[in-house]
This record gives structure tokens, C-alpha cells and sequence, in this order.
């Protein structure tokens, strides 16, 4: 067993779209092990948009990450050591390992994965991503068969899983994606009835036209994953008493350029068209995730539920990994697998 540990940190705050230089690759000792606690030996973590926004020095739902911390993220790997109940040498767990080769996990907030499927799925369609989609789907989704629900980055964990649960409900499913590529992927791996390239339209009128054939009756879901254009292009084709769970705004995480003077227009619209905007953040949901993975988990084994990975190998190679999701440039679940 290696008795060193590899970790990317934050190395300064990025302005605007992070580059490589924000991120500090450093090697120290392994650290301690407490009772209560364990070490894992990082086999895959997660790279998720959220953590754009850990790296700027603002107040947020969470804290953000210090110059010089360890990268947040969840992850999953084998137990080294254990001194906790529970959990012994070998077992395969899920927690907050971080960008690392390393991490000492406390019992109280690790799970054992130890149900058959993949480990990488803990991270993905079984993970954060897929039970944000099942908790905001039923919460602030409220779908009912015969609507039309539209959602975009919809082939990335949380679009995909969005988009099958609606059509398994019955619903018209509308992917936006960037790229023909993706469009494809989101009609022929994900079940969605249509999908609308968001780059092949210039402005949000012309990207609405577009919106309005894939959409006769209009929208009664717009799951909001990207704010921006697609927003912009969106709203005004809501049917009333529509429903915009948001989950996410990714096209702002960078910084917002030049569309603000369309937000009183869009929230014009919230109020004629009388919409249920709810804004939601998954970790204030967790106590529900074990009641996911029981109704969730057989769909994914059996294959009823499909997903896409993304994997990136090298804990080295996960900042440009990062840096490319954030621009579309992951297809599924972006992953680092670490040697
Ligand atoms: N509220 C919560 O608790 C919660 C939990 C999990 C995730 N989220 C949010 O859910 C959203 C999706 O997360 P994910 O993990 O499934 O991400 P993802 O789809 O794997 O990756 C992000 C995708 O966003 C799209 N994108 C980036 N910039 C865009 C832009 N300007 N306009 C349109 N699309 C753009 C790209 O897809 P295309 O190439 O297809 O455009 C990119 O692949 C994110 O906003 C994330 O922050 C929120």
C-alpha cells in the first residue's frame, strides 16, 4: 500500500471559465484514521457542475472551498483501514472523498455499496445526479401523462434520468443538447420524443421557433438545468399553471454576460402564466435517497433505466475533465477513474 496521498486543490479562485492553472496538484503523507472514521483508497469520484461554484469565495447553500483545499467531490473506493463499526477492510464505499487518491471517510457519513451494480453508478444514475432528478420530478415536477416536459443538458446524468422517469409517466420528453450528436443520443438512448440543438441557433427567438415545432401543445415542464438562453427561449411557451423546478443554471456559473435585461421579461411571464417556480437544492432531500435506491436501483439492473458514462482516467487528467463538462464537453456521467 502506497503510503502517500495525491490531491488536486484549489490553487486561486478562477475568473470567469476555470483554466488548469486554478488547480494545484499536491502529494503529502496518507492522513490519520480516527476511531469512528476509515481509509479508502479512491477508485472513482465525480466531477458535477455544482463544484464551478465551490470555488468562487461567495456565500452559497454551501461553503466554498479554500485556496489550497482538496477539490470537493463524492466518490467511491475500497476501505484500507477501518476503525469503524461497520465497515471493515475491503468494503467498497461511497462518500466525500474529493479529488484524491486518499480519503478519510466517517462512518456516520459513508455508505456501503455493496448491492451488485457498478461503483461508478453510485456517482451517476444511482447517485446525487439520478435522485436529484427522481426528488424534483415528483416534488416540483408534479407530471401528469399527456404533458410535455422540456429539459436541457439532457443527456447528462441528471437530463437522462429526468427524461426517461417523464416518459415512463407518459409525458411528450423534449431534449435540448448541444450538438447533433447528442440529439441523437438523447432520442435513441434515452427515449426522448424530440431534441432541439441549442448551438445551432444563434438567439433565443430563433432557438424558440425551433422549441415550439418540437412542442404543439406547449410546455407544462420546463426542467430548468441551464438558465440562459434556453431559458429565455423557453418560458414564453409555457402552458398555465406550468411547472419550472430549478435545478440548475449552468450557463451562469462562469458569470452571466449580456442577457440580464431580458429577466424582467421571463419573470413577467412567471406571473401571467401563473407558474409554480421552485428552486430546490438535493442535499436538504437526503433523508429520502434509500427509498430511491429501492424503487431506482432494479429498474437500472435490469436495464429498464439506462445511463452513459464519461470517463476520464487519472486523478491528473480531472481538471481539463472539469474544465470540458462545464462547456458540454462530457458525453454522460464525467468520471475519473484514478489508476
Ligand atoms: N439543485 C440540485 O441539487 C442539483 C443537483 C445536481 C445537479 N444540479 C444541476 O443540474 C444541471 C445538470 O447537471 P448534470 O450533472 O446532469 O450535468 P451534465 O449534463 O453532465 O453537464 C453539464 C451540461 O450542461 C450543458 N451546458 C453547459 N453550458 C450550457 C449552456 N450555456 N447552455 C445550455 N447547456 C449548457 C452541457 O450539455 P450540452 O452540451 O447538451 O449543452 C453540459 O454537458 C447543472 O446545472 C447542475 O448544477 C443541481
Amino acid at each position: 500500500m502506497s503510503d502517500q496521498m495525491t490531491r488536486i486543490t484549489l490553487a486561486r479562485r478562477p475568473e470567469g471559465t476555470p483554466v488548469p492553472e486554478d488547480f494545484g496538484l499536491e502529494t503529502g503523507p496518507l492522513p490519520e484514521v480516527a476511531d469512528g472514521e476509515m481509509l479508502v483508497a479512491v477508485e472513482v469520484f465525480s466531477l458535477d457542475p455544482y463544484m464551478r461554484g465551490r470555488m468562487n469565495a461567495v456565500k452559497s447553500y454551501a461553503a466554498a472551498t479554500e485556496i489550497g483545499d482538496t477539490m470537493t467531490a463524492q466518490g467511491v473506493g475500497r476501505v484500507l483501514v477501518s476503525k469503524a463499526e461497520g465497515f471493515a477492510e475491503g468494503d467498497m464505499v461511497m462518500g466525500t472523498t474529493g479529488w484524491a487518491s486518499h480519503a478519510v471517510l466517517k462512518a456516520t457519513e459513508a455508505l456501503k455499496w455493496d448491492n451488485g451494480l457498478p461503483p461508478s453508478t453510485a456517482l451517476g444514475v444511482l447517485g446525487m445526479p439520478g435522485f436529484t432528478a427522481w426528488t424534483g420530478l415528483r416534488e416540483y415536477g408534479r407530471p401528469k401523462a399527456g404533458e410535455t416536459l422540456v429539459i436541457a443538458a439532457a443527456t447528462g446524468p441528471v437530463g437522462a434520468m429526468v427524461g426517461q422517469l417523464a416518459k415512463a409517466a407518459g409525458l411528450r420528453t423534449v431534449a435540448v443538447a448541444g450538438g447533433a450528436d447528442k440529439c441523437a443520443l438523447a432520442r435513441e438512448k434515452f427515449g426522448f420524443d424530440a431534441a432541439v440543438d441549442h448551438r445551432a441557433y444563434d438567439d433565443a427567438s430563433s432557438l424558440r421557433k425551433a422549441l415550439a415545432e418540437a412542442c404543439p401543445d406547449g410546455v407544462d415542464i420546463y426542467w430548468e438545468n441551464v438558465g440562459g438562453k434556453v431559458l429565455e427561449a423557453v418560458i414564453p411557451l409555457m402552458n398555465d399553471h406550468g411547472r419550472v423546478p430549478i435545478c440548475g443554471t449552468i450557463a451562469w456559473y462562469s458569470g452571466v454576460d449580456g442577457d440580464t435585461d431580458r429577466l424582467p421579461m421571463v419573470w413577467r411571464s412567471m406571473l401571467t402564466k401563473r407558474l409554480s417556480v421552485n428552486g430546490f437544492i438535493i442535499f436538504d432531500h437526503w433523508g429520502g435517497y434509500r427509498d430511491f435506491l429501492t424503487e431506482v436501483a432494479p429498474k437500472v439492473a435490469s436495464g429498464e433505466i439506462t445511463y452513459l458514462e464519461d470517463v476520464t482516467e487519472g486523478l491528473e487528467n480531472a481538471p481539463e475533465a472539469f474544465i470540458s463538462m462545464l462547456s458540454g464537453g462530457n458525453m454522460g456521467k464525467t468520471l475519473v477513474r484514478l489508476a
